[in-house]
This record gives C-alpha cells, sequence and structure tokens, in this order.
C-alpha cells in the first residue's frame, strides 16, 4: 500500500509563537521541539509579566549557602518531604474512610487493607509515614540545636518550629484511634486520661478531646476532624512562615568554622 504523504503539522496559535527576534538576535529555525519550547516559554512569559512571580521564585531558591554547609542541613527538608507524603496518602485514604464508631471505621479500614486497590500500600505508607516524620523532625530539630542555630536572629523560628512539633505529636496521637480497633480504642484511653493529669489545662484538654466527661461516639469525628482539617492546616501555615524565615535569614554556618579575619577591620599597629 503506497505511504500516505506526512502532512505538515498545524501553526502554533499566534498568542504562543516566538516573539520577533530583536536587533541583532539571531533567528533560531524552528522545528517541533523548538516550537514546543517557545511556547513553554510564551506561557511562563506571560504569567510572569502579570504576577512577577520570577522574582519570588528567585527570592526563594537561588540563595547563598553558608560554607561547611552538610548533610544534616538536608533533616529539615527530609521532615518536609515526610509531610508532603503523609498529606497525599491521606487524602487517598479519606477518600474511603467512614468515621463511624459502630463499626463503620474499622470496617472502612479493612476494605482499604485488604480489598481497594494499592489500598494496603498506601495505608502502609501513611502509617510507617508517621514514625518517618517524627524521628526527622527529632533529628531537624537536633541539628539545629548543635549547631546553635536557634540562637539570634533565628529564635522566633525555633517557637515556630516547636510548636509544629507539638503538632506533629498531635498528628501522631490522633491518627492512632482511627482505625478504631482495640489497640487504637484503649490506647487512646489511655493517652486522653495522661493529658488529663497535666496541671490546670489537663482536664479540660481530655473533655474537649473526649468531646464530653465520657469516651463517646462524638470523639472519633472529633479526631478525625482534628487529624484532617485543624492540624494540617495550622502545619501548613507554619511551614510557610518557617521556611520564609528560613529564606529571609538564611542557614547558619557550622559552629566549628570562624569567620575569617577582615585585615580593614583589625587595628592598625601604632
Ligand atoms: C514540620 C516540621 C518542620 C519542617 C518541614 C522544617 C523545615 C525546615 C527547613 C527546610 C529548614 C532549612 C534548613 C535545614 O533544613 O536545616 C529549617 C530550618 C530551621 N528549622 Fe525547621 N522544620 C520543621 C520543624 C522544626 C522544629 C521542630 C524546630 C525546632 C524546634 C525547627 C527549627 C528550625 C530553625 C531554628 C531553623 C534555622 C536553621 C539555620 O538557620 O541553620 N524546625 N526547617
Amino acid at each position: 500500500m503506497p505511504r500516505l504523504p506526512k502532512l505538515p503539522a498545524p501553526p502554533l496559535p499566534s498568542a504562543l509563537q516566538a516573539p520577533p527576534p530583536r536587533p541583532g538576535e539571531e533567528v533560531t529555525k524552528g522545528g517541533p521541539l523548538e516550537d514546543a519550547k517557545q511556547a513553554g516559554v510564551t506561557v511562563v512569559d506571560w504569567i510572569d509579566e502579570r504576577t512577577s512571580l520570577s522574582g519570588v521564585g528567585r527570592w526563594l531558591l537561588f540563595r547563598k549557602v553558608p560554607k561547611g554547609t552538610n548533610w544534616f542541613y538536608t533533616l529539615g527538608s527530609a521532615t518536609l518531604f515526610a509531610f508532603l507524603s503523609q498529606a497525599v496518602t491521606g487524602v487517598f485514604l479519606a477518600m474511603y474512610y467512614r468515621p463511624d464508631p459502630a463499626g463503620g471505621a474499622y470496617e472502612s479500614i479493612r476494605h482499604v487493607t485488604n480489598d481497594v486497590f494499592l489500598g494496603q500500600f498506601v495505608r502502609g505508607m501513611h502509617k510507617w509515614g508517621s514514625s518517618v516524620m517524627v524521628v526527622l523532625i527529632f533529628l531537624h530539630m537536633g541539628r539545629v540545636f548543635f549547631f546553635g542555630a536557634y540562637k539570634y536572629p533565628r529564635e522566633l523560628n525555633w517557637v515556630i518550629g516547636a510548636v509544629l512539633l507539638v503538632l506533629t505529636l498531635v498528628m501522631a496521637f490522633t491518627g492512632y484511634l482511627l482505625p478504631f480497633d482495640q489497640r487504637a480504642y484503649w490506647a487512646t484511653i489511655v493517652g486522653v486520661n495522661i493529658n488529663g493529669t497535666g496541671p490546670l489545662l489537663g482536664p479540660y484538654l481530655s473533655d474537649f478531646l473526649r468531646g464530653g466527661g465520657e469516651f463517646g461516639a462524638t470523639t472519633l469525628s472529633r479526631f478525625y476532624s482534628i487529624h484532617m482539617l485543624i492540624v494540617p492546616g495550622l502545619i501548613v501555615a507554619l511551614i510557610g512562615a518557617h521556611l520564609y524565615l528560613v529564606t529571609k535569614l538564611g542557614t547558619t554556618a557550622p559552629p566549628w568554622l570562624k569567620a575569617k579575619e577582615r585585615s580593614e577591620l583589625l587595628e592598625t599597629e601604632v
């Protein structure tokens, strides 16, 4: 059978075409690849001209890092990655989960684990990921502590970090109840009772967590709402503030590096 002639690709819409070359600029010969590249550049340019977002991107990504920066400085980003992984896997689990204390919660988790495609994998990632995040956040905090990176002017970032740590532990605690099996139920009763022994606020806190004086039907939906709405929202906002401050202040050099003496600042000998 004779081969049909290849038709030329239709031209790009004029809005996506390359702007005319500037005086003295070489005209590149367009091919489909060059056209696709040009279309991408034009779209990004279009957005940037109206938002100036490239400035923000440069400010955020092209920063000077101190000499001696090492692998320990990646622990913050590793914690961030663990959080993002929890967010993504959590969204998929929420598609199946039912916070129903009369057997529905347990049954929905059983269904995810045994019947849903990749359900066991996603649930496993979320369950183990929670421990990974807790371990990483402590390691990151240890790095910041041992490098003295909490000192002026980064005290506020330390305080924000401390709140992030508490919120991460609240996520782990509230998530533990959700499968609503025997272990989850009794472990949470113990946890809530321990909360109740705290000074002054303790009893109010445990009443708030239970949704009353007794561990009842509202406790599960309350834990679910704290776990998937309130605390993740707070964590996202605080991570935003935390990273803003990291970008604005830069990171701290390792403590064993001394600043170079600048000759012009040395006292002249008489
Ligand atoms: C969700 C939890 C957290 C995330 C995603 C996070 C993320 C980050 C990232 C990406 C950095 C940049 C440098 C690095 O990675 O070491 C950083 C720096 C910093 N973090 Fe965190 N962090 C978290 C929790 C904490 C905690 C619990 C503390 C302490 C209580 C803390 C205190 C700090 C401080 C003081 C800096 C500045 C370090 C420096 O100047 O060298 N962060 N964080």
